[in-house]
């Protein structure tokens, strides 16, 4: 396995995630970590990432010196390659100005940068540099304005880049990890078929003969979730609360698939109690708030009558585990707690086998456990569901109406084949009615909103350019099917200033 210390680079979590898909087992350690931490994983290779700080600022974070020492082939990116040279009796100094964005190695050697030929394009991202060499090592790349652009110990495996490797903009950047890891040593042993056995090793051993309860949405992670459950052939219970707020099909589709697969499933339909909570709000906090209550509810009265449990299984992933710690990697799991909002006296052990993942390996596994492709690959889909697709008040009439549409323009994408070239896709009925003419009377219909967004990580967005003509198409079938609604926009901002729903 390989440790990435992190120093404050907010492309540490990139940089673990590269290594996953080279099949390399990574954790991340703040850059701190004290040696004992770092040796409890028993690491065959360490990373040091870039960070916000400069070398020299007497605060700026810095590993145990002892890290350094342990012989372990090690590779400093940016700010962790400038740690390199500092530590290690190099010289750092501020440059003029920083040097930004995309840069050309002009000359490149060794076994780092084996099997790359011709442009070699790197993204830089500092403005200190290395200008003096620890004793011993060697200048292995350079650039027009960066004559150490990357540098290697004498050791043969311990290097350092003073560019990103890890970020798209650097095109053959896997290239050179695999390199580093290949020198390193390091086994290439996490495969999808290796996570699966030892995910399920680790649920039998843990649950044993007790009994876990789970909440299904549908969505990717807790599909999954259910799908190991029942191959490790625990003893469990996963429920799927159907509030009435979900898209065409989905219930029908979620139920055939799960059981088809062995999962024991129940599915709870509480359509009426949600709309009935839902009566009269118009307000879309407090229609999550309801939501949120209700599911609560549900799922609680469900744990009551057919427990106990000893175990609730969450499909948590890692960036999750990261970003709740505050500091990366200072994640302690809580495995006794109460968990989000239910009842005192209902109380689990939570078991959190994707803890570790991140969600495309989820996705990996989902395809060894043989969950349907429309479910593994499915759009991101809102927790209170359609209900914060219907700005104001949500009405069984017109959720009928945005369940017709919505499915309408989601097989539409799929057909086009644009389904998966866009991070999320819906439509949002609005409260809008407008006048439109059919046969010779004036109507008034609704209008609806289609949205498609394009994004990495949700935080921000940009809107899908869909061919015009998939539009038109898109538009003209709506109306079509769905005499009620009278016209089709489509939403053409960003996020920010917009967000991707519009609740
Ligand atoms: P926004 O609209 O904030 O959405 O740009 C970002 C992502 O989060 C989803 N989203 C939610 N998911 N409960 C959820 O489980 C919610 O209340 C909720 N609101 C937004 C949204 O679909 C998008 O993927």
């Amino acid at each position: 396995m390989v440790l990435v210390l992190d120093f404050g680079s907010q492309y540490t979590r990139l940089i673990a995630r590269r290594l996953r898909e080279l099949r390399v087992f990574s954790l991340i350690l703040p850059g701190r970590a004290s040696l004992e931490e770092i040796l409890k994983h028993k690491p065959q290779a360490l990373i040091l990432s870039g960070g916000p700080n400069s070398v020299f600022d007497p605060d700026s974070p810095r590993p145990d010196p002892r890290v350094l020492t342990l012989g372990l082939p090690t590779l400093g990116i940016c700010y962790g390659m400038q740690l390199l040279a500092q530590e290690l009796g190099g010289r750092v100094e501020r440059i003029g100005r920083a040097e930004y964005g995309k840069a050309l190695l002009t000359r490149y050697q060794g076994p780092l940068f084996k099997g790359l030929e011709g442009e070699v394009q790197v993204w830089m991202s500092h403005q200190d540099a290395v200008t003096e060499l620890p004793p011993g090592w060697r200048v292995v790349a350079e650039t027009e304005e960066n004559p150490v652009a990357a540098m290697e110990a004498p050791d043969g495996k311990t290097f350092a880049v003073q560019f990103h490797p890890e970020v798209a903009h650097t095109p053959k950047g896997m290239q050179i990890l695999e390199n580093f890891l290949e020198i390193a040593g390091v086994k290439r042993d996490w495969t999808p078929e290796h996570v699966l056995e030892s995910l399920v090793k680790e649920v039998r051993e843990r649950v044993g003969e007790d009994r876990v309860l789970l909440a299904v949405s549908g969505g990717v992670d807790s599909s999954t979730l259910a799908l190991l459950l029942a191959k490790a052939r625990v003893n469990h219970l996963a429920v799927f609360v159907d509030h009435g707020l979900l898209r065409l099909g989905e219930r029908e589709e979620v139920e055939g698939a799960l059981r088809a697969l062995g999962v024991n499933l129940r599915v709870v339909d509480a359509r009426e109690r949600f709309l009935t909570a839902l009566k009269g709000v118009e307000d879309p906090e407090e229609k999550r708030r309801i939501i949120g209550r209700e599911f609560v509810e549900v799922f609680s009265q469900v744990a009551r009558e057919a427990g106990p449990f000893r175990f609730l299984a969450q499909g948590t992933l890692y960036p999750d585990v990261i970003e709740s710690a505050g500091e990366p990697g200072a994640a302690k799991i809580k495995s006794h707690h109460n968990v989000g909002g239910l009842p005192e006296d209902l109380k689990f052990e939570l078991l959190e086998p994707f803890r570790l993942l991140f969600k495309d390996e989820v996705r990996e596994l989902a395809l060894l456990l043989g969950l349907p492709d429309p479910i593994r690959l499915r759009h991101p889909f809102p927790g209170p569901g359609l209900a914060v697709r219907i700005l104001g008040e949500v009405t069984e009439e017109k959720l009928d109406i945005l369940r017709r549409a919505d499915d309408i323009f989601i097989s539409l994408l799929r057909e086009w084949g644009l389904y998966s070239q866009v991070a999320q896709a819906l439509a949002v009925l609005t409260p809008v009615r407008s006048v439109g003419v059919a046969g010779d009377e004036r109507k008034y219909g609704y209008v609806l909103a289609l949205r498609a967004v394009t994004t990495e990580d949700f935080m921000t967005a940009d809107w899908a350019r869909l061919p015009l003509d998939f539009l038109d198409e898109a538009a003209r079938r709506i109306t079509r099917r769905v005499p009620e609604i009278g016209r089709v926009v489509y939403d053409l901002t960003s996020k920010p200033p917009a967000t991707i729903e519009w609740e």
